[in-house]
């Protein structure tokens, strides 16, 4: 199925063809999740993979022997995509099934409603989501041409790209306070990836002894999933990802949309952000810390509303 081209209109919202179809959209409206499960939710290019493969990671006790043998698609499928159903049918993660999804609250939120399945909503500053996506469409073929980067930020800041607003996604999941929801974000794992993990494995209810959290630690780091086959994309032929043209695994840093935001670009992204954010006192982590000044309570996280 390539449809490189389709473009998936749902409630509103548009999805890559080349990845859902109206019925799999209309499906995981339906599905039934068990208490068991696990649900990472992200807009993209908010540390998708990146979590998918620290929850692999917590689930085999720091082990990487299946985040090194299975890829992230397959271990941790998409509810939405069209391969999803299979997928979950030949995953080896019969105990607790590992889902992610990037639907917005307010189509999943119901068919969520009553379930205790364990939550995990990442969420990352919008000027590097902008940024890394901006990177991403332009190697991946099943996304629209990027155009240039002031007309993509508009396309992102108006809502129109690929997977919606991010400003619903944002707003709508933040605000769920249920025990299930565990709200995390890109900045807190890079700045203290032992503690993230530490709260992870806590609200998991998969507790790791020293040993296994370094190796958690370990495998989970830039570099290991960099070189990680299975985490990286290389596998997704040329047609479909455009491996000379960036890589999936880019840069992994807070504060890159320096390198692409002009003054002006900044000040109009400010006065956007401060409109649509109005009524939700988030707040975001927009650099990189120095050194000396590293400390994980100085991460404001999606759960101190
Ligand atoms: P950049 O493009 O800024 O480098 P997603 O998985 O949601 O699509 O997010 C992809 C982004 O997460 C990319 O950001 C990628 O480099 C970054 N990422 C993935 N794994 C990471 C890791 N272990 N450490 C830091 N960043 C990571």
């Amino acid at each position: 199925m390539a449809r490189l081209d389709v473009v998936e209109t749902f409630h509103g919202l548009s999805f890559p063809g080349h990845l859902h179809t109206e019925d799999s959209l209309q499906q995981a409206l339906k599905f039934s999740f068990k208490d068991s499960d696990i649900l990472i939710v992200s807009y993209p290019k908010s540390g998708t993979t990146w979590m998918q493969e620290i929850v692999t990671l917590i689930s085999n006790k720091g082990e990487p022997q299946m985040s090194q043998t299975l890829p992230n698609w397959a271990r941790a499928p998409w509810l939405e995509q069209h391969y999803f159903a299979a997928l979950l049918e030949a995953s080896p993660c019969v105990k607790n099934r590992v889902i992610t999804t990037h639907l917005p609250h307010h189509l999943l939120g119901p068919t969520l409603k009553d379930s205790k399945a364990k939550v995990i909503y990442v969420s990352r500053n919008p000027k590097d989501v902008v940024v890394s996506f901006y990177h991403f469409h332009n190697m991946a073929n099943f996304l629209p041409e990027a155009g240039s980067f002031p007309e993509f930020l508009n396309r992102f800041l108006d809502g129109t790209l690929h997977y919606g607003p991010w400003f619903d996604h944002i707003k709508g999941w933040s605000s769920q306070t249920k025990n299930n929801v565990l709200h995390i974000t890109y900045e807190e794992m890079s700045m203290d990836i032992k503690g993230a993990i530490e709260r992870l494995s806590a609200h998991l209810q998969s507790p790791l002894l020293e040993d296994e959290l370094n190796n958690c630690v370990k495998h989970c780091s830039f570099g290991s999933m960099k070189d990680n086959k299975m985490a990286n994309y290389t596998l997704v032929t040329e047609e479909i990802m455009d491996h000379n043209k960036g890589s999936f695994m880019r840069k992994g840093r807070i504060g890159d949309w320096k390198n692409m935001f002009t003054t002006e670009l900044n000040t109009y992204f400010e006065s956007v952000f401060e409109s649509k954010m109005e009524d939700c006192p988030l707040e975001f982590v927009w650099d990189e810390p120095q050194s000396d000044e590293t400390n994980p309570t100085d991460v404001a996280s999606c759960d101190k509303q």
